[in-house]
């Protein structure tokens, strides 16, 4: 087994084995935020990627991917029921999103994630060369620091959590709370996305292990394990360049001409997931069209909504009522060949993503609670020609920064609508200031400084940041 100086440990591969049956692999993304921002970072970079490959049984042997090594871990069918669909998908994600669904809890669930996490931490440890570098990204591992740390103490290990930490009052539910943070306490840096997640796991770590813990550092026996907030971003100059490539903007009239030349293009690009707040866009659309203040015509809502965790219940469920809603608003509001909302499905690469970016007049990002969320970030990078206006959840980690879009309440529906006409009727000179400062806040704030940040904290220096990402 070939060993390398830096290991990322997710999940999820970017490569998904049932679109390569001919071992033919490309870098296919897998829609999701964790995956769109590692992608850019490790290409070209002398790492090993651990991580599953989405099937059940023997892990593909999978070829490397633009320099990257892929290495799978094998997950049989209870596995995936009961770690990445059972604890993963509807115990901790319903629970560190404001338990926006009821998080269920299970035994048997717990006994999976334990069994999975010391999986990973099995296969990370082949994968580490001596006083190698392993990040662990994201919710499904959270024990993995912890069972790494005793099998490879040589290692400096990483922990980072793409979604939201919840406060104490919710994590308290957790029946195996204690467990959960001494697992990432096995690590020498925790981050998080805000400041605020960083808060609440430093109060957790005293009222739960009453251990002696401040917002940048938690005792823990004989080490120091640092925390701390660094906002994950995208590679913006690979999303502006994309953006402005001449197909794409030929590709983005032609979307435009075939939406039938409304004025206005509203867009938003969604996984299907409970916690996009899709509803209650839609509610909030209907009602606009219902009024009169939003006429089918002159203005377009495009929906992408990509399946996720198909067979999660309560995913089911959602999907179910956003495709019964869907049909109630075309049926109710459209015309012959003027559907009110033009509703896909579809996983697109990146250049029709960039297209749509650019056809958009509005984005609507209207997350109930997001860790941070990159198509926001993604829709920004795409107006190089600084148009467009971005309306934002205030409960997006992006909305600390994007301080300049038309943020908003999602659970207000009122206010959601009026945000809206606000994002529609705003002059081109008031869409154009916002979006230059928020363009040039992601010029400065992309995926590379987040590496450098995180991994200078890491190691101490500048070294370990300098090795891995591009000066
Ligand atoms: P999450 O991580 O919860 O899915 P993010 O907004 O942070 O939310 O990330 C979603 C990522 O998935 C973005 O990079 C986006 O471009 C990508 N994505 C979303 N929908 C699609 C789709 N239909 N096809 C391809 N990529 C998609
Ligand atoms: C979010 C999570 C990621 C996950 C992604 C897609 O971004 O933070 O860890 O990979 O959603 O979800 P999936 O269940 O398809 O991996």
């Amino acid at each position: 087994m070939r060993q390398s100086s830096l290991v990322v440990v997710a999940n999820r591969l970017p490569v998904d084995d049932s679109v390569a049956p001919d071992g033919a692999c490309e870098w296919r993304r897998s829609p999701g935020g964790l995956v769109s921002a590692l992608h850019p970072l490790l290409q070209h970079t002398p790492a090993t990627w651990v991580g599953w490959a989405g099937g059940t049984g023997p892990a593909p042997a999978l070829p490397d991917i633009d320099g990257v090594r892929m290495r799978g871990v094998a997950l049989t069918r209870d596995d995936v029921r009961d770690h990445y669909e059972g604890f993963s998908n509807s115990t901790l994600w319903p629970l560190y999103h404001d338990a926006v669904e009821q998080p269920v809890y299970h035994r048997r669930w717990w006994e999976a994630y334990q069994r999975v996490n010391q999986r990973f931490a099995e296969a990370a440890a082949e994968a580490a060369e001596p006083e190698a570098v392993v990040w662990v990204q994201d919710y499904h591992l959270q024990l993995v620091p912890g069972l790494l740390r005793a099998i490879r103490p040589d290692l400096r290990i990483g922990f980072f959590l793409h979604v939201p930490f919840p406060p104490p009052e919710l994590f308290m539910q957790l029946p195996r709370r204690a467990e959960l943070l001494l697992g990432m306490l096995g690590a020498d840096l925790v981050g998080f996305q805000r400041a605020q997640a960083a808060h609440n796991f430093a109060q957790l770590a005293a009222r739960v292990l009453q251990l002696p813990a401040t917002d940048r550092r938690i005792a823990v026996d004989d080490r120091v394990v640092r925390i701390g907030a660094f906002p994950v971003s995208i590679d913006t100059a690979e999303m502006a360049a994309l953006a402005q490539r001449e197909d794409v903007v030929r590709r983005a009239a032609r979307i435009r001409t075939d939406l039938g030349d409304p004025q206005h293009v509203i867009l938003s690009v969604d996984r299907m997931d409970y916690t996009k707040g899709i509803e209650q866009r839609l509610k909030a659309y209907s009602e606009l069209i219902a009024t009169g203040h939003v006429k089918v015509r002159d203005t377009v809502l495009v929906q992408v909504a990509v399946p996720s965790r198909e067979r999660v219940e309560q995913y089911q469920i959602l999907r179910e009522r956003v495709e019964r809603e869907v049909g109630r608003i075309n049926g109710e509001f459209g015309r012959v060949g003027e559907p009110a909302i033009h509703y896909l499905t579809q996983p697109f690469d990146r250049s029709e993503l960039a297209a749509l970016y650019r056809a958009a007049d509005i984005m609507a990002v209207t997350p109930l609670r997001d860790g941070m969320n990159l198509v926001a970030k993604e829709y920004v990078a795409a107006r190089v020609d600084g148009g467009g206006g971005l309306l934002l959840s205030e409960f997006a980690g992006a909305a600390a920064e994007l301080e300049q879009a038309f943020l908003v309440n999602p659970h207000d529906l009122e206010g959601l609508k009026l945000a809206l006409m606000h994002a529609l009727q705003a002059t081109p000179a008031d869409l154009a200031a916002r979006m230059t400062a928020m363009r040039e806040h992601l010029r400065v704030h992309d995926i590379h400084a987040w590496a450098r940040s995180y991994l200078t904290a890491l190691d101490g220096s500048g070294r370990l940041a300098a090795r891995f990402t591009p000066a």
